[in-house]
């Protein structure tokens, strides 16, 4: 909501206005009645609406009532910079518009979220529907829409054109009068949005269909739909377009009126229609209805050869029962004839031609009215908020309801429709007596505040008249109704005399004298409203509140191919043996509870006055405006604004709205009311005339003071919105904190729980195992049983993992790891296993040199092992084939072998048996002899035959002697050698002599043959170096190089 022109400072505004308004004063008089100097002359209240509607000035206010003075004429203050002139504007900033009224409930609506109405009263033809239209212009223009209600604007627009087509007609007041009531609730969301609308009819003037005073119309529809419709249409419909043809529409020799151009209206209908959603079928079920309604007019009846009532105009019969979509035999049957229930047997009785007429005529009125009905309730269909249908959203909308009802009229013949008209006038002073007058007054006396009373008259008196139960006029219009015997309108008439005769408000001819005998007609009762006497014929009364549609009529449009009627004219009520409620009883409940709707709501007032009786603009007919000032009560009105207050509010609610203005009341005040206010006011700088503290209420006298108040309010707000979010964000903030807190720990508790749970499966888990281990420790060397099975299992996986780790991986690496005790021997065969895998992986890796190499090294390990003490220096050494290559050999040595091929050689020191001389030699050896030679001589051959054995001493020493037999003389005994390789060649000689076990390893000496009888000894000792010598007993001393220990 905008609020324009605040920056200028709402008091120092009002202000100018208001002076300048005064110095204008006497040309264009005071646009609030309240600052009239005279308030209490009724010549200056109208001396000033006058002056005002002589300067086009028509809106008036008391105080916040405004008055509009019909000007008939078309003013330039409509338009939509006028409205947003009056947007968001106070009431006293500018002069006074309907749209200010508009805005006002509006604002009202918004910022006190209360249902609002606005009520407009005044006499037919005063206004009140173009007043009412302007209201629902401006809100369909200046109030946003809600965003899935976008049509919305256009079709509570048009839903207006559509409704006064069909029930607005011209009358003598009103050349477009509503001839039906309405309340139209207009739907706002809780951000002001509007978001649908709603509208109640009330009694609708069905007698106009079959009847029309004279210079009055029939409803506009049907002089739209003859000058508008298409050739086409009016053939479809079987009609003519020549209004004079139709028995309906002639009553009141009127079909044409100046001001009104029914061609352009069909087609504002026409699209109106379009707009509020009817489909083009609706659309054609609805023109069948009026077409068939202006048949029915011309249906005519006469008298048959037997004297029975028939139809004489065939082709409007036809007409008929094709466009009512019904079987003309059936029809024509229930035009003629009525059907009676005696005791509980039915009857068909033929009807005479009256009765004829008036069943017609009735039908005419049923279908018009029922279809009038339907279109309404169409019309809310298409202004339904579409959440509404689905779920209602009612709590956070709120309303604001548009009244226009038929205002107050008085013709010269006046029948039952006026006397509802009137009475529904009668029950809307009083509302606005019990909201204006009376309760304003009761409330200054009930809060103590000092108060002259102001004198009203109430009408209650006449309200009471008409609808008191047993004694009221309708209790006995009813009672008449249903009396057996033959009621009628006289005897109504007279019942009426007795009952109520002696009541101020009501005379009949026979109940006054004098003059007034005269003014009333004997057929006529008189009473005397709020707003004047109406004298009603009496005639039509008891038929027109029965309403009466015969059975059989209403049977054979039940079973109508139309739509419309369908829906309309419904099964059950036909079957319903009830008796139906009265038209005056319908109408006085319907208002009843009009009357509850617009209790519930905060009301404005809109009082509409006619300026003359001829719709002409620019004359004001004094005597016609004082009566409405009179009756309207607008004296009283003014009166009670001037003396009152123009503001009054519970202090509660006071409180609550403005508590933000000052510190001490804000946020809460604490303590009682009435102080809160006071300090509140205080603080807001009241002076002690504007206000007053009554026992509830706070009372302020001038609308500027809440005007500023309100300006305050509105300065407030932004920080108070910014207080309000930061408090909120705060709030939403630390909430959402608390719950990500909350989940942080339900999240850790549940993961610590877990995870303590799973540590605490796994320490049971390796107490068990410790357990298990230590018990089968303390059985390990039992048998396996339970006790130790964990424990032997885990020993024998971990050696077994160890082990296979550990495997050696060499036949010459002898680790192994330690077994336990009860895997001992497992260990031993794997081990083998291990052994044989390698040394069969070993094996079948070897070459055949190779192998020989490891023969002749198995043999010299057999003959040296622990045996000669540098064995072990020789083990890495390796045998060669020959330590002679062939270039070393003789040639002769050779040849003289012949085929004895030399298979080793080498060379050695022999030493001479005496004398130990050493000679160098070389020692061959073949496949069956060893020889030793000296350059080309060979000195010895040693067949190996005869070769005894082989003596070598322990230490390191390199000699070898060969033990040869000494019997024979010409061979030479044993020969003592000394070589490099003597571990080498004594394995090859004891390999090829197959000597192997013959081999002598002595300790300290050697023995050996010299000659036959003679023997020789070598010492063998251990010193620094290798020392060969010659003993003193002979023997000979060979030193021993002294190895170093491994
Ligand atoms: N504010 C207005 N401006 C111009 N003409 C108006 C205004 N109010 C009423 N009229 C004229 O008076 C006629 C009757 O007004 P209407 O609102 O129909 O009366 P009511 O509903 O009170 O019987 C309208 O048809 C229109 O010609
Ligand atoms: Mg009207």
């Amino acid at each position: 909501m905008r609020y324009r022109g605040r920056e200028v400072g709402g008091e120092g505004r009002v202000q100018l206005i208001m002076e300048s308004t005064l110095t204008a004063r006497d040309r264009v008089g005071v646009q609030d009645f309240v600052l009239l100097e005279n308030y209490t002359s009724e010549a200056a209240f109208i001396e000033n609406l006058r002056r005002r509607f002589k300067e086009n000035l028509i809106y008036t206010y008391i105080g916040s009532v405004l008055v509009s003075v019909n000007p008939y004429k078309h003013l330039e203050i409509y338009s939509k910079a006028h409205m947003e002139r009056y947007r968001g504007v106070s009431f006293y900033e500018i002069s006074p518009h309907i749209y200010a009224v508009s805005d006002n409930t509006y604002r009202a609506l918004r910022t006190e979220r209360k249902d609002q109405c606005i009520l407009i009263s005044g006499e037919s033809g005063a206004g009140k529907t173009e007043a009412s239209k302007k209201i629902l212009q401006y809100y369909s223009t200046t109030c946003p829409i809600s965003d899935n209600m976008s049509t919305l604007r256009d079709r509570l627009l048009q839903s207006t054109p559509v409704l006064e087509a069909f029930g607005n007609a011209k009358t003598l007041k009103n050349d477009n009068s509503s001839r039906f009531g309405k309340y139209m609730d207009v739907k706002f969301d809780f951000r002001g949005a509007l978001i649908g609308g709603h509208i109640l009819n009330y009694l609708l003037e069905k007698t106009r269909v079959v009847h029309q005073n004279h210079g009055e119309r029939n409803f506009h529809i049907f002089y739209q739909l003859l000058e508008g419709a298409e050739p086409d249409l009016l053939t479809k419909l079987c009609l003519e377009r020549n209004a004079l043809k139709y028995q309906y529409l002639v009553k009141g020799c009127c079909s044409r009126v100046s001001s009104i151009n029914d061609k352009n209206d069909w087609k504002t209908v026409r699209k109106a229609l379009e707009i509020t959603g009817f489909h083009e079928e609706e659309v054609e079920d609805l023109l069948n209805v009026i077409a068939s309604v202006l048949h029915l007019g011309n249906l005519q009846f006469g008298e048959g050869e037997d004297g029975e009532t028939e139809i004489t105009t065939e082709p409007q019969h036809n007409y008929l029962s094709k466009l009512l979509g019904v079987d003309g035999a059936d029809l024509k049957d229930a035009l003629t004839h009525k059907k009676l229930t005696a005791k509980g047997e039915e009857m068909i009785s033929p009807l005479n031609f009256e009765q004829a007429v008036a069943a017609r005529d009735a039908l005419a009125k049923a279908v018009y009215g029922r279809t009038f009905t339907w279109l309404v309730a169409k019309i809310n269909q298409s202004l339904a908020f579409k959440d509404d249908m689905h779920n209602s959203s009612k709590g956070s909308s709120s309303v604001i309801g548009l009244l226009d009802i038929y205002g107050f009229e008085v013709f010269q013949h006046n029948s039952f429709e006026q006397f509802c008209i009137n009475y529904c006038n009668e029950k809307l002073q009083q509302l606005f007596i019990e909201l204006t007058l009376k309760s304003e007054q009761e409330d200054y006396e009930s809060e103590g505040i000092s108060w002259e009373p102001v004198k009203y008259f109430d009408n209650k008196i006449i309200c009471d008249l008409v609808e008191e139960k047993h004694k009221g006029f309708i209790s006995i219009l009813d009672e008449e109704c249903v009396r057996p015997g033959q009621p009628s309108d006289i005897s109504f008439l007279e019942k009426l005399e007795d009952t109520l005769g002696g009541h101020a408000h009501f005379v009949t001819h026979k109940l006054s004298s004098g003059k007034t005998r005269k003014a009333v007609g004997r057929e006529e009762f008189r009473l005397l409203h709020y707003a004047g006497e109406v004298n009603y014929t009496v005639s039509g009364f008891l038929d027109k509140n029965n309403d009466l549609l015969y059975r059989n009529l209403k049977e054979v449009i039940c079973q109508s191919d139309s739509q419309i009627l369908r829906q309309c004219f419904q099964r059950e009520e036909v079957t319903d043996q009830k008796r139906p409620e009265t038209a005056a009883t319908q109408f006085k409940n319907s208002l009843a509870k009009l009357m509850d709707i617009l209790m519930s709501k905060e009301p404005s007032y809109v009082r509409c006055i006619k300026p003359n009786d001829a719709k002409q603009p620019g004359r004001f007919d004094e005597a016609l405006v004082r009566h409405q000032v009179k009756y309207l009560g607008l004296m009283e009105n003014l009166r009670v604004r001037r003396a009152g207050f123009a503001y009054r509010r519970h202090y509660q609610a006071f409180l609550q709205r403005y508590k933000s203005l000052c510190p001490s009341t804000w946020p809460n005040w604490q303590g009682p009311l009435a102080d809160g206010v006071a300090t509140l006011v205080q603080h807001l700088g009241y002076t002690p005339e504007e206000y007053k503290l009554g026992r509830t209420k706070i009372f302020i006298r001038y609308p500027k003071t809440l005007f500023t108040t309100e300006d305050a309010l509105e300065a407030r707000r932004p920080s108070l919105a910014l207080s309000l979010q930061t408090s909120w964000r705060g709030y939403r903030e630390r909430s959402k904190y608390q719950r990500i807190r909350h989940a942080v720990i339900v999240i850790q508790s549940a993961w610590r729980g877990m995870k303590s749970r799973r540590r605490a499966r796994r320490r049971r888990q390796a107490a068990n195992i410790i357990r298990n281990f230590i018990r089968g420790f303390i059985y390990r060397h039992y048998e396996r049983c339970p006790e130790n099975q964990y424990f032997l299992d885990h020993q024998r996986f971990s050696f077994l993992m160890t082990l296979v780790r550990n495997l050696p991986k060499s036949v010459l690496d002898k680790s192994w790891p330690v077994p336990p005790p009860s895997l001992t021997e497992a260990s031993e065969h794997l081990r083998r296993m291990r052994m044989q895998d390698m040394m069969r992986a070993y094996c079948r890796r070897i070459q055949p040199e190779w192998k020989k190499q490891m023969e002749q090294k198995v043999v010299a390990s057999h003959i040296f092992n622990d045996q000669k003490e540098n064995y072990p220096q020789s083990v890495p050494r390796l045998f060669v084939a020959s330590r002679l290559n062939s270039e070393d050999l003789n040639l002769k040595v050779i040849q003289t072998l012949g085929s004895d091929k030399v298979k080793y050689g080498v060379p050695v020191t022999k030493y001479d048996r005496r004398g130990y001389k050493a000679r160098p030699r070389q020692l061959l050896l073949t496949s069956s002899f060893a020889v030793l030679v000296a350059e080309a001589k060979l000195k010895q051959k040693i067949e190996y035959a005869t070769l005894r054995g082989i003596s070598v001493s322990s230490l390191s020493d390199g000699f070898l002697v060969l033990h040869v037999p000494s019997e024979d003389n010409k061979q030479k005994s044993d020969v003592v050698l000394q070589c490099d390789h003597v571990i080498e060649v004594v394995t090859k000689l004891a390999t090829m002599a197959d000597k192997i076990n013959n081999v002598n390893v002595s300790q300290d000496s050697i023995r050996f043959v010299v000659s036959r009888g003679k023997e020789g000894i070598i010492d063998f000792t251990s010193g620094p170096v290798l020392k060969v010598s010659k003993g003193k007993k002979g023997h000979l001393l060979v030193t021993a190089p002294q190895l170093n220990p491994r």
